[in-house]
């Protein structure tokens, strides 16, 4: 049979991005691109990330995935250029940039991987660091490679947002019993901020190159299951109508999707999984 419809999602040869590759959904849109026949690009400041999804790719896909893994910090705009510089040279085309990387900080677990931080004593250090990763970080991506992507006259960049750029965390779902209220840590100001920002680029970047052939969108996931203890998932599953947290698996078909020729016509929009929480 032909698959009239399903062959757009076919994205082969296709050089994707993908900043903060090493990490848990970095993993997810590199296997999107690989099932679309595409080249995952895996960018992170860290190896170790890269190298253990690149594994779990070959391991997957066959020893002859195409990955490329760079060690790069995605706050400086020079070390960008230089990366899409060398893509360019390599295979003459940037068509994808996946928005992924951030400071996610693990409030879950509780207080004893943060310290105690509350909103009133927020260190600025760290408000600097995570809008400099998560939303500096992703204007210099958008700039170096859609640079490339307007002298294509083509491109796609995904952002990466969450349930947390739409909604304000419960903070109640991070509270450890029996822990004193000035103990007890809160999901940080910085995170919503920059998840918020993240819809806000999306927008003013679909409008902006709504006439160069470049198409903006955020993906919003939301609670991926990633170990976390029992008191803590029980806690967020109530908020969910679904009942349950996200397996990182099924976000892939969306990630394809957004990123190939079958959403020509969906650009600036936020697209939502998240179980339903945020319609609650
Ligand atoms: N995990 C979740 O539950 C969840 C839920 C909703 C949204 N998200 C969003 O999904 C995205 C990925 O989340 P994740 O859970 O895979 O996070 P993760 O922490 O596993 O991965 C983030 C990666 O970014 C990299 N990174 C940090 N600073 C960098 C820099 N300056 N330059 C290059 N790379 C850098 C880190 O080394 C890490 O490998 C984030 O934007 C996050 O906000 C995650």
């Amino acid at each position: 049979m032909n698959h009239k419809y399903l062959n757009k999602m076919d994205i082969t040869d296709r050089v994707c991005v993908i900043t903060g590759g090493g990490g848990l959904l970095g993993l997810k849109h590199a296997e999107a691109v690989t099932e679309g026949g595409g080249i995952p690009v895996l960018l992170d400041i860290v190896d170790a990330g890269m190298e253990r999804n690149k594994k779990i790719l070959m391991e997957e896909y066959g020893e002859d995935v195409r990955c490329e893994c760079i060690i790069t910090d995605i706050t400086s705009r020079e070390k960008l250029c230089e990366v899409r510089d060398n893509l360019i040279k390599k295979y003459g085309h940037v068509d994808v940039l996946i928005n992924n990387a951030a400071n996610n900080p693990k409030v879950e677990g509780g207080s004893k991987n943060l310290g105690a931080i509350r909103f009133t004593n927020f260190p600025v250090d760290m408000w600097n660091q995570d809008i400099a990763v998560g939303l500096t970080g992703a204007m210099l991506c958008a700039q170096v490679f859609g640079e490339a992507m307007e002298k294509q006259g083509k491109g796609i960049v995904l952002n990466i947002s969450s349930d947390y750029g739409l909604i304000a965390p419960d903070q109640r779902i991070y509270r450890k019993e029996g822990v004193p209220e000035d103990q007890q840590t809160v999901k940080p100001v910085s995170y919503s901020v920059v998840k918020h920002g993240m819809i806000g680029l999306t927008k003013y970047l679909a409008i902006y190159w709504a006439d160069k052939g470049i198409r903006v969108n955020t993906l919003c996931p939301a609670s991926l299951s990633n170990g976390q203890d029992e008191e803590f998932v029980a806690k967020i599953s109530n908020l969910i109508p679904l009942g349950r947290m996200s397996d990182p698996d099924e976000y892939v078909c969306t990630i394809l999707y957004m990123i190939s020729d079958a959403a020509t016509y969906m650009t600036g929009s936020t697209v939502v999984l998240d179980g339903g929480r945020t319609s609650w």
